[in-house]
């Protein structure tokens, strides 16, 4: 465990509990999110939290076996905020009284106006009479809890804001973690203020005591690593290099499938500017055979899949007597959320990049990155000297420009693609585009199209170029490119490109479509 001050959030299963832990870590805070019902006595006195959070959930504190804290969390002396179902729980555990919804839930948009008594975690807010917050919720608090009193209101919540502010206790009905809550990051700041903590939570901390732990796990064991190029397992190979140096080793399967030049910029970071032992295992003939003749996405996913966990274990063997296996899992991939028909079930996601291998070769898992999201992935990436240009990468989904190449995969159309893709890149790049967008690609169509260039007609394949903008890649949008751009960017690529006669730029967001083609 951290050693840091730390905050627990108590999940009672909202969609949003994870974005509370994100305002958090966005202020130095190191939290983690614990399902209520693995929080006992036990838990909060091995956890010591230095202040808590009850979350919102979808439960109602009347129906049987609700949802509950254990009643000392009440008794540890720290400060308490609770969000939505988090309020009712406050005050249906410390004697107020919380009405049942009649059916008029309240979602959405709501303005909430302070009463005359200002409160410190309200600090901030106010400037302009009222602030704009999102409410989700079906019952409501009817009668406050002793000591507690009102410091907001809403048309549909007059307990919008309610606090002891004697005990520290404050309760709101609002989400305050999410961006329909503008200011809501304000009042997590104050809270963490009122709570003391320091904002010692910074990359370079982490970066250490990330490092005493990886060498308090393996002691002097081999690990090898699946490198995919991308920035999870870049990220988590360079700190465990730092940690065990030449007891780890990486295996970068080229299953054939990569953009150009792609192989050689992962051989050179890792082997010549890292120093990192780097199995460079050149599999293209094999998957590219296999994949011969095959048109169905799904069928072209399940082969690339198989024969990359054969051919991985494969040369994880040449590492003789390797005990573990590192993985680039990231938090959002572990947190354990409550998965809500009231009860106390479990729901644990887990993530195993090469599912499967672990178990079958006997291997324990390294996941130096476990407790961080995303966006904390490329900061310690920063803070360990990966470039900028590896960091800031778009994401490339494991079977490559197999999904990028709707029907059959031919080595000729992947030439093509390679060239056409680099172009696309380059041009979004130059126009210093790259970073507003989420992910860019083009695909090659199965498809070929009458053309004329100079005085010749031409008969060639029509490129499809795609790019998105996105939080998490569930949902996304297509990117607004100018006209200018997209012409001048057709242009060249079907001059540059032997094989390209025609461009189409895809215009659907996710959903209807998904990102990838395939
Ligand atoms: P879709 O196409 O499902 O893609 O909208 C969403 C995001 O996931 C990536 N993606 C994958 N990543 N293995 C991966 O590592 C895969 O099999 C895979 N399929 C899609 C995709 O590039 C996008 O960022």
């Amino acid at each position: 465990m951290s050693q840091h001050d730390r905050l627990l959030i108590i999940d009672f299963g909202s969609q949003v509990t994870q974005l509370i832990a994100r305002r958090l870590r966005e202020l130095n805070v190191y939290c983690e999110i614990h399902p209520f019902n693995r929080v006992d006595d036990a838990f909060l006195r091995d956890f010591a939290p230095k202040a808590v959070i009850l979350s919102g959930g979808p439960a109602s504190v009347f129906a049987e076996g609700a949802p509950m804290p254990p009643a000392r969390v009440f008794d540890l002396g720290v400060p308490i905020l609770g969000i939505c179902y988090g309020q009712q729980v406050m005050m249906h555990c410390l004697g107020g009284h919380v009405e049942r919804g009649d059916g008029t839930a309240e979602f959405g948009r709501a303005h909430v106006s302070p009463t005359e008594e200002r409160l410190d975690l309200l600090q901030g807010w106010f400037d302009e009479a009222r602030e704009q917050v999102w409410m989700s919720h079906g019952d409501h608090v009817a009668r406050l809890a002793p000591g507690f009193r009102v410091f907001g209101t809403s048309p549909g919540a007059p307990f919008a804001v309610t606090a002891d502010p004697d005990r520290h206790f404050y309760a709101v009905q609002f989400h305050p973690e999410v961006h329909h809550t503008p200011r809501g990051a304000q009042l997590y700041a104050n809270f963490v203020r009122i709570a003391g903590f320091s904002g010692d939570w910074t990359m370079g901390a982490y970066r250490e005591e990330a490092v005493a732990k990886i060498r308090a796990q393996v002691g002097d064991g081999k690990v090898i690593c699946g490198l995919s190029g991308g920035v999870d397992s870049s990220v988590a190979a360079v700190l465990l290099h730092e940690a065990i140096g030449d007891q780890l080793t990486c295996v970068f399967v080229d299953h054939g499938l990569l953009r150009l030049g792609e192989a050689e910029q992962v051989v050179t970071m890792f082997r010549d500017h890292y120093n990192i032992p780097l199995i460079h295992a050149d599999e293209s003939e094999l998957f590219l055979t296999a994949l011969d003749g095959v048109s169905d996405p799904e069928t072209k996913r399940k082969i690339i899949g198989g024969l990359f966990i054969d051919v991985f274990q494969k040369h994880a063997n040449d590492v003789g007597g390797a005990k573990f296996l590192a993985q680039g899992t990231l938090y959002p991939d572990v947190i354990e959320s409550v998965s809500f028909s009231g009860g106390p079930s479990v729901t644990i996601k887990s993530h195993h990049n090469v599912g499967g291998l672990p178990a079958k070769m006997g291997l324990k898992l390294v996941e130096p990155l476990r407790e961080l999201f995303k966006d904390e992935v490329r900061a310690l990436g920063r803070e360990l000297g990966l470039p900028e240009s590896f960091i800031g990468r778009h994401p490339f989904p494991g079977p490559g420009l197999a999904i990028r190449c709707p029907g059959e995969i031919t080595r000729d159309k992947l030439a093509i693609l390679r060239r056409a893709d680099a172009i696309y890149i380059d041009q979004i790049r130059k126009h210093g585009l790259y970073d507003e967008i989420w992910q860019a690609f083009a695909a090659i169509l199965p498809v070929r199209t009458v053309g004329v260039m100079g005085d010749g007609r031409t008969y060639d394949f029509a490129l499809a170029l795609r790019a998105v903008t996105s939080v998490d890649g569930m949902t996304a949008d297509y990117y607004p490119f100018s006209h200018d751009f997209l012409g001048e960017t057709a242009t060249r690529i079907i001059n540059e490109v032997p094989g390209i006669n025609r461009v189409f730029y895809d215009v659907t967001s996710k959903p209807p479509g998904t990102i990838e083609m395939e």
